[in-house]
């Protein structure tokens, strides 16, 4: 597949077939996506790949804590509340989502399974959990890395034909992935990524979102100069 064609065609799932993945499909890319840039190649970061027993323990877990009150808590701070285009476009993108999968404003039970669906990994077979060293902190430029390793990691599985999407609400509970997945207390949990063969039935996995024009948040500085010379 083109560079071109993979990177406009790949979109987030959110509803998976059974299949398992094998471990070699997830080692090959894997190598494929460290081949991201980091930092001063840091390559800061380490990928714990969940499935089975572990990750239902982990669907487990945040679903029970979710559900009995307990405060989302992250291993780094973050800003919670999205304000102007940022909000707007998580609301309209939320709009499309919730149009396939036909849940009404109003309608708070079928609004919260499906937010539930995020704590469980969207029901994947597969959580990838991307955590970098905790001495790093603040970690800026590591966290930075770790993003441009979730994209790789994305477009290698898409173009073997897997889905996935990158999602914080697998890792909201951290305590929960870090007790199952095994992960060491000198490290922290910054995104997981859930992933697995799409179900192209699944309603929401027909949502293309939609990005700005150019001219919304590009500006090209010196270039007239450089026409005139
Ligand atoms: C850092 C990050 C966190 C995300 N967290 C969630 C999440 O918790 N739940 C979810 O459904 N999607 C999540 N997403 C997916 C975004 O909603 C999605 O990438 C965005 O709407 C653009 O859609 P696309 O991936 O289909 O192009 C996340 C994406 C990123 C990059």
């Amino acid at each position: 597949m083109e560079f071109e064609e993979l990177i406009r065609e790949r979109k987030s799932i959110r509803g998976y077939k059974k299949d398992p993945v094998s471990r070699e499909v997830i080692e090959e890319i894997i190598e494929t996506a460290k081949w991201a840039p980091s930092s001063m190649n840091t390559q800061p970061w380490y990928v714990h790949v969940l499935t089975g027993e572990p990750l239902d323990k982990v669907r487990k877990g945040n679903t029970e804590n979710m559900l009995s009150g307990v405060p989302p808590k992250r291993d780094f701070p973050m800003k919670e509340a999205y304000e102007g285009d940022h909000r707007q476009r998580q609301i309209d993108v939320a709009v499309q989502l919730f149009a396939e999968m036909e849940i009404a404003r109003d309608d708070k039970a079928k609004r919260h399974d499906w937010v539930m669906r995020g704590f469980r990994q969207f029901d994947a077979p597969v959580s990838v959990v991307l955590t970098y060293d905790k001495y790093l902190e603040p970690a800026a430029i590591s966290q930075f890395d770790l993003g441009a390793l979730s994209h790789a990691i994305v477009l290698a599985a898409w173009k073997r034909g897997l889905g996935c999407v990158i999602n914080g609400q697998g890792i909201m509970q951290s305590a929960v992935v870090r007790e199952h997945a095994g992960i060491p207390d000198d490290q922290n949990i910054m995104i997981c990524i859930a992933m697995g063969y799409p179900d192209y039935d699944f309603p929401a996995n027909n949502v293309k979102s939609v990005r700005e024009d150019n001219e919304k948040f590009v500006r090209y500085v010196g270039f007239d100069e450089l026409v005139d010379a």
